[in-house]
């Protein structure tokens, strides 16, 4: 894929930073590594698919394969991007699970699998990228998700995960500013990628969706990932603490 760079507006001072993108094999976390990646970033994206490899490598990034909840997969991440690039500036929690049940028929090992992928290891990454962070005056963005404060039926632990990033993000954006570190939060509405392949492609479900979504449309990755990029920048540079919805306007319907 040939890339080009640019270095104003949603790319304000990105060129020659470095990021580690989790997720960077799924609909979300590849969109927001390639718009990263068109302001001069160097991605190194993480994954459990090893598709990570061909989307990393189509980018000219670095790519690790692995499962978020080894601690060590994501200090690989952060020590390649100190070999690549001698530096780390950005952090994008993408990666994510859902598993769509009724709540009071989900098993404990899956209950607990949710919150060990989509809080546990993500604040786990956060932590041991401070340091670095600290040394970058860096950025951190969480994606979660418009189910952190609305009731969903389905995905009733699910939802609990995101308000769990959601508050992990405020909380951190208050006790790492001292440092210049920014912490946002990106909750999407729905966006089409294979995590919701499955609601989305039936009918009476997108109908209903499409009724309350005041843009008229389902997003796609790129949709979040030009605002994950915005809020990296430079452009965004006395932003921290929000959590802002990427939705089409659904949250207020
Ligand atoms: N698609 C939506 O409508 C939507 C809405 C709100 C929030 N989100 C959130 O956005 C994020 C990205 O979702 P998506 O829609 O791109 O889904 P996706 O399924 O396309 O991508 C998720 C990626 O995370 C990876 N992953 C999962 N567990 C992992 C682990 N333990 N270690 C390493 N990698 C792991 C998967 O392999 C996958 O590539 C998720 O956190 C999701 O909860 C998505």
């Amino acid at each position: 894929m040939a890339v080009t760079t640019s270095t104003g507006g949603i790319h304000e001072g990105l060129a020659g930073r470095t990021a580690i993108v989790t997720g960077a094999a799924g609909g979300i976390g590849s969109a927001i590594s390639a718009a990263l990646t068109r302001g001069g970033v160097h991605v190194v994206g993480l994954d459990a698919d090893p598709r990570v490899d061909e989307v990393m490598t189509s980018l000219g990034c670095s790519a690790v394969c692995g499962d978020l909840t080894d601690a060590a997969v994501g200090q690989a991440a952060i020590d390649l991007a100190i070999t690549r690039t001698g530096r780390l500036d950005v952090v994008v929690n993408a990666a994510g699970i859902q598993k769509r049940t009724d709540a009071v028929d989900i098993s404990d090992e899956d209950f607990h699998r949710l919150f060990e992928v989509n809080v546990s290891s993500a604040f786990r990454l956060i932590r041991q990228a401070t340091k670095c962070l600290i040394e970058t005056k860096g950025s951190i963005v969480n994606i979660a998700s418009l189910s952190a404060d609305r009731a969903v039926p389905g995905i009733v632990p699910y939802g609990a995960t995101k308000s769990a990033l959601t508050q992990l993000g405020k909380g951190l954006a208050a006790e790492l500013g001292r440092y210049g570190i920014r912490v946002n939060t990106v909750a999407p509405g729905y966006i089409e990628t294979p995590m919701t392949a499955d609601v989305l492609g039936e009918e009476e479900f997108r109908t209903a969706k499409l009724n309350r979504i005041p843009l008229q449309r389902f997003a796609d990755g790129d949709d979040v990932a030009d605002v994950v990029t915005f809020l990296v920048s430079d452009a965004a540079r006395y932003v921290t603490g929000v959590v802002l919805p990427v939705d089409g306007g659904y949250s207020i319907t």
